[in-house]
């Protein structure tokens, strides 16, 4: 198949989460399988400094954005260590710009162009290239103009006329939404901006759109997939995706173990694996122990947390049980995170109080995640909701105990330690339901209670997780699944013409 992926995110060009890690493997995987993919991404300020080779196409790119005309430029990389391409396109009023999507805890004032430029580029630029295209996977709200662009405008337009599109969103709760006038930008005419298509709530919502254009969708597990087609994770959308239920699947992302594994890290202090896990840990756990000026305690459980500082990932239940552990508990807590400024200032002011428990850095660095995912004895994820998560699949592979809320991906990928799963030898980690500070402390004393007394159950719990396979080869081959269901659907998906009803 002739894939083409578009996204905001791909490691090594651009990252804020997990969109980059999956966006920057899931084609080198599909392409191993023996298919055809390029990937498309704005030419962003991190994107040049990534140290990649990024060379000219001599393609311009005049698109139409509201009643001016913006003109771009293609560039062109690859991703690491193989020969996917990667097509940046090049607008440095949009993209040249000290983070991807905001900063300071606001959203850059012009996003909705920004990505509707984007969105645009990429057609502009399939259409110069004229390299066939089966299938235009796009992900989050960023790209879900595509699919309408694609059912719209260019579905007579070479070499696009038998290409299908498909939707896969990483995080419901980050829409795209923006006030009506902002439809003007799109180029599409008004009559599209209704509540069965692109209007949300007297807004433009441009995940929306993705949604009920694209021939097939999918989220990035299965627990989230049912889960976002009900009012609690469902951010509204929940009535529009169960009209879609038919062509929606939830797929759990892979790992990139050439980034991801103990046994070749390059950033941590020794390198280890099943076999000697309780040396290499060791090690690792003094260095980071070390580094971030925590006493050296080889017995004093060390959590470790990686993660955006934002509402999502239950900074709020955490704080509360750090601030009460650090005083009445030995562990030690190691927090890598960026993003809201109220999370900042709780955790500085935390790390400040309590420096021989809690160490914290803010800001964005990639060894550092993996010092933690290799030192720490546990790796704690609270999330109000997960879509999946990647964090607890990298802490099983480096034997760091997950201990989780079971939501979304968590639920799919951590199995509880309790007494049936003991006895099965199926657990990997320790989870919780209730979105609770208690049931989080509970559940971490559980954890501390098994580290110091059940050393035997421990190392089961580490060896099992190490051993797991969470590689991309299964997902890449359930994408394939997906992506012939949308070529299936994109003959009869008659959807781009709004029905009387909704005018
Ligand atoms: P999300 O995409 O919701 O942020 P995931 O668990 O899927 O959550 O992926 C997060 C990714 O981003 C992981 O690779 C994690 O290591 C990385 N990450 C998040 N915050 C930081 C940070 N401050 N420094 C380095 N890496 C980070
Ligand atoms: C999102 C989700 C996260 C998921 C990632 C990659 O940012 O929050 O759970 O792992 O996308 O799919």
């Amino acid at each position: 198949m002739r894939i083409v992926m578009a996204t905001s995110e791909a490691v090594p060009f651009a990252k804020t989460g997990g969109l980059a890690d999956v966006c920057g493997a899931l084609p080198i995987e599909l392409a191993r399988l023996g298919h055809d993919v390029s990937l498309f991404l704005p030419a962003y300020r991190s994107a040049r400094q990534s140290g990649m080779p990024i060379e000219p196409t001599g393609i311009e790119l005049p698109i139409p954005i509201g009643t001016k005309t913006v003109v771009g430029r293609l560039l062109k990389s690859h991703l690491p260590e193989s020969n996917v391409p990667v097509y940046l396109v090049e607008q440095d009023q949009y993209y040249d710009r000290d983070a991807l999507y905001r900063e300071a805890g606001h959203d850059y004032i012009d996003n909705c162009e920004r990505f509707v430029f984007f969105c645009r580029a990429v057609m502009e630029s399939l259409r110069r290239l004229s390299a066939p295209v089966d299938i235009l996977h796009v992900h989050d709200w960023q790209t879900g103009l595509i699919p309408a662009l694609l059912k719209i405008e260019y579905r007579a337009v070479p070499p696009l006329e038998h290409a299908a599109s498909v939707l896969t969103i990483h995080n419901l709760a980050y829409q795209g939404n923006f006030w009506h006038w902002d439809m003007t930008l799109t180029g599409l005419d008004w009559k599209y901006f209704n509540w069965q298509q692109m209007e949300f709530y007297g807004h433009l919502n441009l995940l929306k759109t993705g949604i009920v254009f694209a021939d097939a969708l999918s989220t990035v597990s299965p627990r989230y997939a049912e889960e976002i087609q009900g009012p609690e994770q469902g951010c509204g959308l929940e009535e529009v995706l169960r009209s879609r239920r038919d062509v929606l699947r939830g797929i759990i992302n892979g790992v990139d173990y050439r980034q991801w594994n103990p046994e070749t890290d390059p950033h941590i202090a020794m390198r280890y694996g099943p076999e000697n896990v309780a040396e290499g840990k060791a090690v690792c756990k003094a260095a980071l122990q070390g580094e971030l000026s925590l006493p050296v305690e080889p017995r004093t459980p060390l959590l470790g947390l990686v993660g955006r500082l934002a509402d999502q990932k239950g900074w709020d239940l955490l704080a509360p049980v750090m601030q009460d552990w650090a005083t009445h508990h030995d562990v030690q807590w190691a927090v890598l995170g960026t993003g809201e400024p109220k999370y900042h200032e709780l955790l500085e002011k935390l790390a400040e109080r309590y420096p021989q428990r809690i160490a914290v850095r803010l800001g964005f660095s990639e060894a550092l995640a993996h010092r933690i995912e290799a030192g720490a004895d546990m790796f704690v994820m609270p999330s109000r909701y997960e879509p999946c998560g990647l964090n607890q699949l990298y802490s099983l592979k480096y034997g760091t105990v997950p201990v989780v809320r079971a939501t979304g991906g968590l639920a799919d990928t951590v199995t509880n330690l309790n007494e049936e799963t003991l006895a099965a030898d199926t657990a990997t980690g320790f989870s919780f339901r209730d979105y609770s500070s208690l049931a989080l402390s509970e559940t971490l004393r559980r954890a501390c209670d098994t580290y110091a007394n059940q050393p035997e159950v421990w190392r089961q719990l580490i060896d099992r997780g190490m051993r797991q396979d969470w590689s991309w080869a299964r997902s890449a081959k359930e994408y394939i699944e997906l992506y012939r269901l949308a070529l299936a659907q994109s003959k009869s998906n008659q959807i781009a013409e709004p029905t009387q009803e909704s005018t």
